[in-house]
């Protein structure tokens, strides 16, 4: 049964035709003194208490009474879904990432804690040596600047957290981050860059990404331009990937490969290896306590009471606005300069995680959430774009639209080189392949 057909869903949406348009938020705080107590919510932690004020949202009680009240009719909703993870064979387990508490987590019937903790221990050393000065460069030099190859997932959560806790960079390497295919993006960077002093990180669970294996390529072409020697590539490339036949085969040693796994999403891998550019910008034990935090929210997510949940209540009010008000949910964040990359991040992951939609003419296509920004034509132009062409909005797991979108861009690349006209596609890749080739010779 689906969302709309609960009669809960259907009781809020009888609601919202009443009483909707009479919203009137200036009113409703003159009219209540306590509405900040009602809509607010303190989470208590052992740092410090973290204040969740939803009361400048357009709610009434008798809606979040709802809204709380849909969680439990939503249940066999969320069975589904995870019914589907199972068909397509794919875990859903970031979670164990952030295990703190090490309790066993079962994957295909093994407890993969062990794992995480022997790449959280190789990455701990590692960051020991680079921080310290000990991993040299091929000259002898050690290293000052990070550069991490990536895109979407292998991209956007590092950059966005090294941003966000540049106060706690004190000793480490500068970190850069290349996502952009075209080649201005890694060329801007390196241009600022001393090849001697410089540690690439090549960052892909699949290690097919087209965007990041190009610009990798380019990185290591400058490094040996500079090093005039390929067996230095060992001291200045490092991988984080799942793909490790694949990670050899572009030439960097095992040894320095940081592995995850397939039950990893992309979206969801900053707390994995990928986070390895955070390690080295704020040391490995600050990314430990990030780690802690996560897995504290964890807690906090799976014990506290609907009413005093905050991803809840935030995604209830996304629920509230995204099918009502056909709108956006407005968290009021007490926003830093530093949280600037926020946005971006979140949108992948609400994107992948909840499904793609496209306004046109000012009206929803369909009701799933995530915003597609242009901003950023590198990285949310894959992700949107090739996610909802190819896929649409169903099962917002899988990033089959993606990979199709990679698949075909194999077979198009090579066919833009040479003068020869291309049939091979329908008649408008056709057109516009050969409209490339004949004016941007
Ligand atoms: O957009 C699809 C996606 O697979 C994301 O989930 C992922 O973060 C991104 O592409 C990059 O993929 P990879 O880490 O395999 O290079």
């Amino acid at each position: 049964m689906g969302l709309t057909h609960d009669p809960i869903f259907q009781k809020l949406e009888k609601w919202y035709h009443e009483h909707a348009l009479h919203l009137n938020m200036r009113k409703m705080f003159e009219e209540d003194k306590e509405r900040f107590h009602k809509f607010s919510t303190t989470l208590k932690t052992d740092h410090g208490d973290i204040l969740i004020d939803y009361s400048k949202n357009l709610i009434t009680e008798d809606v979040m009474k709802m809204l709380v009240e849909l969680v439990n009719g939503c249940f066999s909703i969320i069975m589904i879904q995870i019914t589907q993870q199972l068909q397509i064979g794919r875990a859903v387990l970031h979670v164990a990432l952030r295990n703190r508490s090490n309790h066993p987590i079962m994957v295909d019937g093994h407890d993969v804690m062990p794992e995480v903790n022997k790449v959280l221990e190789k990455m701990k050393g590692f960051c020991h040596k680079v921080r310290s000065g000990e991993w040299k460069g091929w000259t002898g030099k050690s290293i000052t600047d990070v550069v991490n190859v990536g895109i979407g997932g292998s991209d956007l959560g590092p950059l966005m957290v090294t941003e966000a806790l540049k106060n706690y960079s004190k000793g480490g390497p500068r970190v850069h981050y290349v996502s952009n295919i075209d080649g201005t993006h890694i060329a801007k960077t390196l241009a600022e860059l001393n090849a001697e002093t410089t540690l690439f990180i090549v960052a892909s669970k699949t290690f097919t990404t087209q965007e990041t294996i190009t610009n990798a390529e380019s990185a290591k072409e400058w490094f040996i331009e500079h090093a005039k020697d390929k067996s230095a590539v060992a001291k200045h490339f490092v991988a984080l990937s799942t793909a490790g036949p694949l990670v050899k085969a572009f030439g960097i040693d095992p040894d320095n490969m940081f592995g995850f796994w397939d039950w990893v999403g992309g979206r969801y891998s900053l707390w994995s290896c990928i986070g390895l550019s955070i390690a080295l910008h704020i040391g490995y034990d600050n990314f430990e306590k990030l780690l802690e935090g996560a897995h504290w929210m964890d807690n906090h997510f799976t014990t506290a009471p609907v009413e005093k949940n905050a991803p809840m209540l935030l995604a209830l009010l996304g629920v509230w606005y995204i099918n009502f008000f056909q709108a956006e949910t407005h968290a009021m964040l007490p926003y830093d300069q530093y949280m600037h990359r926020f946005a971006a991040y979140f949108q992948q992951g609400d994107m992948e995680s909840n499904g793609k939609y496209i306004t046109i003419h000012g009206k929803r296509v369909n009701y799933h959430t995530g915003p597609i920004v242009w901003g950023e034509p590198g990285t949310n132009g894959q992700h949107a774009f090739y996610q909802l062409i190819h896929q649409g909005t169903i099962n917002s797991f899988d990033q089959w639209g993606v990979e199709l979108g990679k698949a075909l861009c194999k077979k198009i690349e090579p066919e833009l080189h040479g003068s020869s006209e291309i049939h091979s596609h329908d008649s408008s890749t056709n057109g516009l392949i050969n409209f490339i080739k004949k004016n941007h010779a």
